[in-house]
């Protein structure tokens, strides 16, 4: 029917990074300098409802029950534009977004989001891409949003052999990375649930444009990602961690030393990453990772994660600590009638 080809709704989760993504090589294209590799979770989904609306004249974009404005909305709009250009239509669109992140829990939403929206207004405007093309689409709204296209375990190519930028944002896309036994959990600890001093747009940029350890921890962090390949495959999950966390603070030593310094890591974040050595030392792998804010992931197996969640909360003492295990890729919900 009408209805069905003009809207569409799609849920998608957030994921992180155990490899990480840090710096542009186009911030137009949004090609990223280094592959990358993530976790999607079973927890806080995006569920996203675009329908097409030729008689408003303008995008309404509505986030959590509350109509969008300034740069959220910016950006889904230009967003919405790219699909237009494909689809060939100038239709507006109506787009309800929910978020089902506590509010103010510290967790980017940026990558269920645009994975969720992705899916949904290219269903609404009939573009009919699979997985790949969804993942090259989604990363222009926000990188990390290529790689919650899939669920598990996803990598992320810089698509850095392409001769060209054209041929760069075609090689640039997630795909699902091959797994043993691993069993795996991903602890967050939220210690700050406030917004981020510096976007991690701008804080790329000043990272890639002054640090000098940017170089050093990008040709390192492609060695990472070799290593975490063959851990996953071997489910391996001492040596995933080890990768996965000295491959963060590295990405957070390259953000230290940019000029002035990025800082994201509180002295929460701190306490949290010695508790976690703590554990270790107690012989319970887990290891931690941090993204552009001081909240601490922390990787273990999954009949570990009562008990490191446990010793987080009681080092973090107002903060939140949930349980997140592998989760699903986007995908469209089926409505009914
Ligand atoms: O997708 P963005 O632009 O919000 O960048 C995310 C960057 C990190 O979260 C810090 C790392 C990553 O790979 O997700």
């Amino acid at each position: 029917t009408q209805e069905r080809r003009t809207r569409a709704t799609a849920v998608a989760h957030p994921n992180i990074a155990l490899i990480k993504y840090w710096g542009k090589r186009d911030e137009n294209l949004v090609l990223p300098r280094v592959d990358s590799l993530s976790m999607t979770l079973d927890i806080f989904p995006t569920t996203t409802t675009v329908r097409l609306a030729p008689d408003t004249g303008h995008d309404i974009v509505t986030l959590n029950g509350r109509t969008a404005e300034g740069e959220p909305l910016r950006r889904i709009v230009a967003f919405l534009d790219l699909v237009r250009e494909r689809a060939g239509s100038a239709c507006p669109a109506v787009v309800d977004s929910e978020n089902t992140v506590p509010t103010g829990a510290g967790l980017a939403s940026s990558a269920s989001g645009f994975a969720a929206l992705a899916v949904a207004a290219s269903a609404a405007y009939g573009l009919g891409l699979d997985a790949t093309a969804l993942s090259r689409l989604a990363r222009r709204g926000s990188g990390s949003a290529c790689r919650s296209l899939f669920g598990g375990f996803a990598v992320w190519h810089a698509g850095l052999d392409a001769a060209t930028v054209a041929e760069a944002d075609l090689a640039s896309h997630a795909e699902p990375v091959l797994c043993g036994d691993l069993d795996p959990a991903l602890v967050v600890a939220v210690v700050d649930a406030g917004p981020k001093t510096v976007s991690s747009r701008a804080a790329m940029r000043r990272t890639v444009d002054t640090s000098p350890l940017y170089e050093p921890w990008a040709v390192s962090s492609a060695r990472d990602l070799t290593e975490m390949r063959a851990a996953l495959l071997a489910g391996d999950i001492e040596a995933v961690g080890e990768i996965a966390e000295r491959n963060a603070l590295g990405m957070h030593a390259t953000m230290l030393a940019a000029r002035p310094a990025v800082r994201y890591l509180s002295p929460a974040t701190l306490t949290v990453l010695d508790r976690v050595l703590r554990l270790r030392q107690d012989g319970i792998p887990a290891y931690a990772t941090m993204d552009a804010g001081p909240n601490v992931k922390v990787l273990c197996r999954r009949p570990d994660a009562d008990t490191v969640a446990e010793a987080l909360r009681g080092a973090v003492a107002d903060g939140s600590v949930v349980v997140a295990a592998p989760g699903p890729g986007a995908r469209p919900v089926h409505e009914d009638g």
